[in-house]
């Protein structure tokens, strides 16, 4: 089947291009969380689904991933689907030998029904996506752009928690500048009224003007801050991010920024409500304390990574046009 023309959404799934949060509306969002949640229940055995028997997926990650590939891969066979997975395709595929991105993506979307991609260059996602002639594409993160299926899972989990994207007030820690989970979930809250955020990372790795700009203008309140001393008590979240190591160019400029935020069992104790939940994308590389793991409003570990197969589930479902 010929791809649809444009990408937003408009209560429309099937067929298109998963890129950015742009694509979508309050009204999508909740289309894909109700089925997220029957999703749940498939997956935790209420009951078996085949909806996607027949159906092949190709997973090509340029660059490593584990919770995203293995989270892809689960979805797709929950549903009773199968897939192709190249990881490090500059090794293991024929781009060794100095194929295009392009032939690459034709000869994939002849084998399966969908390709999600993910890239160290940002906006080779849309690329891909100009390439792919048939099948839909699914952004799993490009460069320092966007990774729009982690936002997608995280105001999931935000949902779940709050029951309201509206009206939030949120702490988004760490590398903002480099952050593609960031830029994705900052565009998904802007989706809705009344949201604040606070912005604590180093001056180096602030969020960049234009996007500053750019989500201010959607209405979303922005609070920059320099300490974890000016963070707000009770916020309903925290989103604490890595120092993306991989996108700096010398160690000596990673080693002057890296965890200079640290969430420890203290801060939570002197910041967190009760109704607070502490975020990450992960993967951690000592910007939140072990410790603070058993804590129950610690989200990371829990909810988030399995909201990721189930989020996963719909999305794909969805644009297959099976649900
Ligand atoms: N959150 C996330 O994207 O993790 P991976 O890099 O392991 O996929």
């Amino acid at each position: 089947m010929k791809k649809k023309a444009g990408n937003i959404i408009n209560g429309d799934f099937t067929n298109k291009d998963i890129l950015s949060l742009d694509q979508f509306s309050p009204n999508d969002l909740t289309k894909l969380f109700t089925l997220t949640n029957k999703m749940k229940k498939i997956a935790q055995k209420a009951k078996p689904s085949n909806i996607l028997a027949g159906n092949i997926i190709t997973l090509l990650f340029y660059e490593p991933s584990s919770r995203t590939f293995g989270s892809f891969a689960a979805a797709i066979k929950q549903l009773g689907g199968q897939t192709i997975e190249i990881q490090d395709p500059q090794h293991f595929s024929s781009v060794s030998k100095g194929e295009t991105f392009e032939d690459t993506i034709r000869v994939f979307e002849a084998y399966s029904d969908a390709i999600v991609i993910r890239d160290k260059t940002v906006g080779q996602a849309q690329k891909v996506a100009d390439a792919a002639f048939f099948v839909p594409i699914i952004n799993a993160g490009d460069g320092i752009g966007e990774h729009p299926t982690q936002a997608l899972l995280d105001m999931y989990t935000l949902y779940e928690k709050h029951n309201r994207l509206e009206g939030l007030t949120g702490v988004l820690a760490g590398d903002l500048l480099n952050g593609r989970t960031v830029h994705s979930l900052i565009r998904g809250l802007s989706l809705y009224k009344k949201n604040t955020l606070y912005l604590l990372s180093p001056k180096e790795l602030q969020l960049s003007k234009e996007e500053h700009n750019a989500i201010k203008a959607k209405g979303v309140e922005l609070i920059t801050i320099n300490s974890e001393k000016d963070m707000p008590k009770n916020a309903d979240f925290w989103y604490w991010t890595r120092v993306q190591k991989e996108r700096f160019t010398s160690v000596e400029a990673y080693e002057k920024v890296k965890n200079k935020f640290i969430v420890t069992e203290k801060l939570v104790k002197e910041y967190a409500g009760k109704d607070t939940i502490i975020m990450h994308p992960l993967p951690r590389v000592g910007e939140i304390d072990p410790a603070v793991d058993a804590d129950p409003r610690a989200v990371y570990l829990r909810n988030e990574i399995r909201n990721g197969m189930y989020i996963r589930m719909a999305l794909i479902a969805l644009i297959l046009g099976k649900a």
